[in-house]
């Protein structure tokens, strides 16, 4: 399936297998409205559909990758317009995505922008990067699992402080609090982004998607459940041809030729 025409989106295959979908909306430093997260989600759907694409670079600007939810959209809403679905941070269309999404974040990264790149399931960050959750500046809390990610990610006493006092952590913060995956000059961290979304690209990506889901079961379920699902996972692969070949290949002393089944 081909891309539709985008108002607030870009999207490239930067490279190989790589799928880029880029926020566009830089008079509002990419505040994640209901169209651009729309159009967000639909290009990653596109994208995972896509056999030829094996993994997802999400990236917005060397400004912004997004400075929240947009609120000035969201400033008229009501409660009852956000529960019956006028709700701009229901990211569950984002989290139904297989592949693996690699976020590539430069400068702001707040609010709904922090709590984003938090869903991918790597971060890249540039030495701009600024990691915060100013929800409680607007009287409001984080709405799109910033509260739980966020805990989960640097703990509670950090979580809590930059939740309740709008703390902000720098790229290397982020790095030291286990946040992200690595920070890089801000020249360079998008192609770093995209290839580390090449090295996961190379990959059995049979496994990688059955590694993503398992890993993601981490978060949801108690330490015995998380076991049960990842042998089901594990004892699942041993029905590929993948597992074969990545076995022969190592016994062969060659590299493995994966078909992706
Ligand atoms: N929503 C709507 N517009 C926004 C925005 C947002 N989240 N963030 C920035 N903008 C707009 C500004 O209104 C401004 O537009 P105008 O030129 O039309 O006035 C433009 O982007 C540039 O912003 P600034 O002039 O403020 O730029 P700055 O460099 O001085 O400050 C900033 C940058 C620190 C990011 C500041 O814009 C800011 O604090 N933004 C709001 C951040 C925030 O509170 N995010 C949380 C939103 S709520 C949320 O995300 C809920 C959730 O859990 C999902």
């Amino acid at each position: 399936m081909s891309h539709p025409t985008y108002e607030t989106i870009r999207v490239d295959v930067p490279a190989q297998g790589v799928g880029l979908v880029q926020f566009n909306r830089p008079q509002s430093l990419n505040a994640l409205n209901a169209q651009m997260t729309g159009e967000a989600f639909t290009a990653l759907e596109i994208f995972d559909a896509d056999p030829a694409i094996h993994c997802m670079v999400l990236t917005g600007s060397e400004r912004a990758f997004a400075a929240g939810a947009d609120i000035k959209e969201m400033a008229g809403k009501t409660a009852v317009d956000m529960f019956a679905g006028a709700d701009v941070t229901d990211w569950s269309r984002l989290m139904r995505i297989a592949k693996p999404i690699v976020a590539a974040v430069s400068g702001f990264a707040l609010g709904g922008g922090c709590e984003i790149a938090m869903t991918c399931d790597m971060i890249v960050a540039s030495e701009t990067a600024v990691f915060g959750q100013p929800e409680i500046n607007l009287g409001i809390i984080p709405g799109a699992g910033g509260t739980q990610r966020l805990t989960r990610a640097v703990g509670k006493a950090l979580a809590m402080e930059i939740i309740l006092t709008d703390r902000r952590l720098s790229a290397e913060e982020a790095l030291r609090f286990g946040l992200v995956n690595r920070v890089s000059p801000v020249e360079l961290y998008l192609k770093e982004a995209i290839e580390l979304a090449q090295k996961v690209g190379e990959r059995s990506q049979v496994a990688v998607r059955m590694a993503k889901d398992a890993v993601n079961k981490a978060y949801e379920l108690s330490l015995a459940e998380g076991l049960v699902f990842e042998k089901r996972n594990f004892y699942l692969l041993f029905s590929t041809e993948d597992r074969a070949e990545g076995m022969n290949a190592f016994v062969e002393k060659r590299k493995a030729n994966w078909k992706n089944k």
